[in-house]
């Protein structure tokens, strides 16, 4: 492949943890410390950028590396372990070049290159492979599917990670140019849900809902200046979008001109947030409930009280955190580290009232995860995190929150750096917390990685299952019994 002689920057670090890995490789019996329980069964499939440079250019932003998917695949405590670059457009054309063709989060291709680059608002050529997905995956009518926030999601397959194409929906007639690599389960409906911002005369807000690879219009809300949000809330009753005061300002600049997609958002300091209620059941829009300014990433759950609704988020007081994850930001030995969110939980009311929130004192963490197949839209009691220091740390440990009582159990090892961690239940358990969590983590200091199995009870480690060769910082991913 192409410019991909990189070398670790450095052995003391978490820039390990933003190298590129060029190795595929496949490894039947990853060597174990400790046990890993008998009874996991399945397969932990991960998503996130793994290749940041192309001949001599350089992608500028952690989130705009070329896609990487990972298999851990779990039998009778055995760990089998796979990696494959997702064959899209990007990483074809990139590699097959050695240069950058794409617009992406915060990529500027030069000039020269523009007039064939495929922008947001321009349809994919016929024999597209996709856009870099490296954000999540799920699975869509049974097919696996990694996804990013152009709305075209890559099919691949669960067993070799080969790519397969785009996967594409049925009776699709929803306009959408953005969406959320964040879609939402109900399983008393049966349905998925999402929304895509469509960008044409006007903004709107196109909520759907998702059967099997059908597609219907839940809700279409018209928006003056549509906000960059990487997830929304649900609870049983409604779809919650919360708007953050990080907006665009305007389609044309979008569609064609040549900033990188996050610099077409404003930061508005003086402009409120916005939560916008939607009915799942009628489409209607029953609340818009402002707040003082804010910005997330991640929702963590949501659940309907009398006259209001519970949203729970990990949130920011603005949206620098952006900026602060530009490669040149955290490769550097003396640059602080990235922000962390806090947790904040907001009682968004129906009756047109502020929302307003309250927080848990010195806890800082991201890539936030519940027991969502149980949980999801109902009270619950604890999340899982990715944590860091209150005092400028870089998620380098994984934290339990009891956001009941606000108490923290934390695992952590020196020199270790935690991915997002995936909650598995034991078969025959019936606490919220029976069971483990999985995570990969960076050992900075051996510059490899391990897939960690920690006690969810009492975040004490059970066993871990060594990799030969480090894995980039990823984003998202899930377990999945069959697969
Ligand atoms: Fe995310």
């Amino acid at each position: 492949m192409a410019g991909m002689m990189t070398q670790l920057t450095t052995h003391t670090t978490y820039a390990g943890g933003f190298t590129t890995q060029p190795n595929e490789i496949d490894i039947d019996a990853l060597p174990i410390q400790g046990e890993i329980p008998r009874w996991l069964s399945g397969v932990l499939l991960r998503n996130g950028p793994a290749q940041f440079e192309v001949g001599s250019m350089s992608y500028r932003h952690w989130f705009d590396g070329l896609a990487m998917l990972h298999s851990f695949r779990f039998a009778e405590g055995g760990v089998a372990y796979k990696n494959r670059y997702l064959r899209t457009d990007a990483y074809l054309k990139d590699n097959a070049t050695g240069k950058i063709n794409y617009r992406g989060f915060a990529v500027d291709p030069c000039r020269t290159l523009f007039k064939d680059v495929m922008t947001l608002l321009a349809p994919l050529p016929k024999d597209s492979r996709g856009p870099n997905a490296n954000v999540n995956i799920t699975r869509l009518e049974g097919e696996f599917i990694a996804m990013t926030e152009i709305p075209i999601p890559v099919a691949f397959d669960a067993q070799t990670l080969a790519t397969r194409g785009i996967a594409h929906y049925k009776g699709d007639n929803i306009a959408g140019q953005v969406t959320t690599a964040h879609p939402h389960y109900d399983a008393r409906r049966k349905l998925g849900y999402n929304y895509m911002t469509h960008v044409g005369l006007g903004f709107h807000y196109n909520f759907y809902s998702l059967r099997g690879r059908k597609r219907s219009l839940v809700a279409s809300l018209p928006v003056a200046k549509p906000g960059y949000m990487h997830s929304f809330g649900m609870s049983e009753r409604y779809l919650i979008l919360s708007e953050f005061s990080f907006r665009l300002q305007g389609a044309l600049p979008l569609a064609f001109g040549d900033q990188p997609f996050i610099k077409n958002f404003e930061w508005q300091p003086d402009s409120d947030s916005v939560f916008y209620v939607v009915d799942k059941e009628t489409g209607a829009l029953v609340a818009t409930a402002t707040a003082d300014p804010f910005f997330a990433f991640h929702h963590i759950n949501a659940y309907d009280v009398e006259g209001a609704v519970v949203v729970d988020l990990c949130a920011y007081d603005d949206p620098s955190v952006i900026d602060e994850a530009f490669l040149e930001h955290v490769r550097a030995d003396d640059a602080p580290a990235p922000g962390s969110g806090e947790f904040r939980r907001y009682t968004v009311p129906l009756n047109g009232g502020r929302a307003t929130y309250t927080t848990i004192p010195d806890l800082r963490f991201e890539l936030p995860r519940i027991y969502y197949e149980r949980y999801n839209m109902q009270p619950y009691r604890y999340v899982y995190g990715v944590g860091a220091a209150p005092d400028g740390g870089f998620l380098d440990h994984l934290v339990k929150v009891d956001v009941e009582s606000g108490s923290v159990l934390r695992w952590g090892e020196t020199g270790c750096y935690a991915g997002e961690p995936v909650f598995v239940p034991t078969p025959d358990g019936t606490a919220e917390d029976d069971g483990v969590i999985l995570s990969v983590i960076l050992d900075a200091r051996a510059q490899t990685s391990f897939l960690l199995v920690v006690d969810a009870r009492d975040m004490r480690e059970i066993g871990r299952a060594c990799v030969p060769q480090h894995i980039p910082f990823g984003f998202h991913g899930g377990f999945y019994r069959e697969a």
